[in-house]
């Protein structure tokens, strides 16, 4: 698979998440096979650029994967300058959010709410397609409400203005992340443009991956929160779309050099003070594959500090890798 000169090794992706895909997720993600990551959304509004959050969103120093920028906001114009702004700061690919409901976007008619207004819809992606030389990708649910489904409209139209990939939620702005994700109109999408598609939504395992892939016909697939805590879901669905066979699943040692690496990388991304706070949900999160250890994660809570954080997580594995060998 190919977007714009970019050759994609593996046809799975990890889709952008607010406070979630940071550069040290990327880095995990893409170590276990991702063919591409994308960052947190930024918005496309200059007035927030120098805010910390925003700092941090756009810092690709040290990016090691294809560096694909998503940018959010309603303005043409404006969405043309991120995008822009994004290509000097090293951005590859400029990938537009239409299938975020988060209100804080939505505020402005952005994200998914975009969808229910077609003709902006396409003077925003000529605008910002015409603004850079790098290929702009687009992410959308299937439609504003499920009595408008206009996924194939807006497919038909990204087509037409030169999107080189289209990465579809099976969900509507309305269902917002209720129900369960349908790939029914993923695969009608598919059947209408030749861009390449990448199905999303409610991929929690290998297997499903597999289905939804050949169900819809997808060039790719995309996962989102089955990644959270388990990145080696990645390397799983990339194994078995591969070899056609489930790989065996990681080792507790490997699951323990992982958790610390990735802790230790927000350390250094974040800086000790504000990584300390942000490692919390993604070890809360690796800890939901770890059976017996809700008492754990609630003393690993209340460290204060990243030094101890570190310290905590080594003895934690080093206790439980000596009980599994005894
Ligand atoms: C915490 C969180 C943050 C998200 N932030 C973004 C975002 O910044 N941009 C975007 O296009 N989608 C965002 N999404 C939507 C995901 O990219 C994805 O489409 C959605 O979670 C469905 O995939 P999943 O079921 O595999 O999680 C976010 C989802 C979550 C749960």
């Amino acid at each position: 698979m190919k977007i714009g000169p970019y050759t994609i090794d593996n046809p799975v992706f990890l889709a952008p998440m607010a406070g979630v895909t940071d550069q040290p997720f990327r880095h995990i993600c893409q170590a276990m096979g991702a063919g591409l990551t994308t960052g947190e959304m930024q918005s496309s509004n200059p007035e927030v650029w120098d805010t910390d959050k925003s700092k941090a969103r756009m810092d690709l120093t040290n990016e090691r994967g294809i560096r694909s920028v998503q940018i959010a906001g309603c303005e043409p114009e404006l969405l043309a300058q991120a995008a822009q702004f994004n290509v000097e700061n090293g951005a590859q690919i400029i990938d537009i959010n239409m299938g975020c409901p988060a209100k804080k976007v939505n505020k402005k008619l952005a994200g998914s709410a975009l969808l229910q207004d077609p003709e902006l819809v396409q003077r925003i992606l000529r605008t910002v397609v015409n603004s850079v030389n790098v290929p702009v990708t687009l992410k959308i649910r299937t439609g504003w409400s499920p009595e408008n489904r206009n996924g194939i409209e807006i497919a038909k139209i990204a087509e037409g203005e030169g999107i080189q990939a289209l990465a579809i939620h099976g969900r509507t702005r309305e269902c917002l992340f209720k129900g369960e994700a349908e790939y029914a109109t993923i695969a009608a999408i598919k059947q209408k443009v030749s861009i390449p598609i990448i199905a999303n939504g409610d991929i929690t395992t290998a297997a499903k991956a597999l289905t939804v892939k050949n169900f819809t016909g997808a060039d790719a697939i995309m996962v989102g929160r089955g990644a959270q805590g388990n990145p080696w879901l990645i390397q799983e669905i990339v194994h078995l779309l591969r070899y056609g066979k489930m790989p065996a699943g990681p080792q507790l040692a490997e699951i323990a050099d992982t958790v610390i690496q990735h802790v230790k990388d927000i350390h250094i991304f974040y800086g000790d003070q504000k990584g300390y706070r942000l490692a919390r949900k993604h070890v809360s999160w690796y800890l939901n594959h770890i059976p017996d250890s809700k008492s754990y994660r609630r003393a690993f809570n209340a460290i204060e500090g990243a030094t101890g954080q570190i310290d905590s997580l080594v003895e934690f594995f080093d206790k439980l890798l000596k009980e599994k060998s005894s």
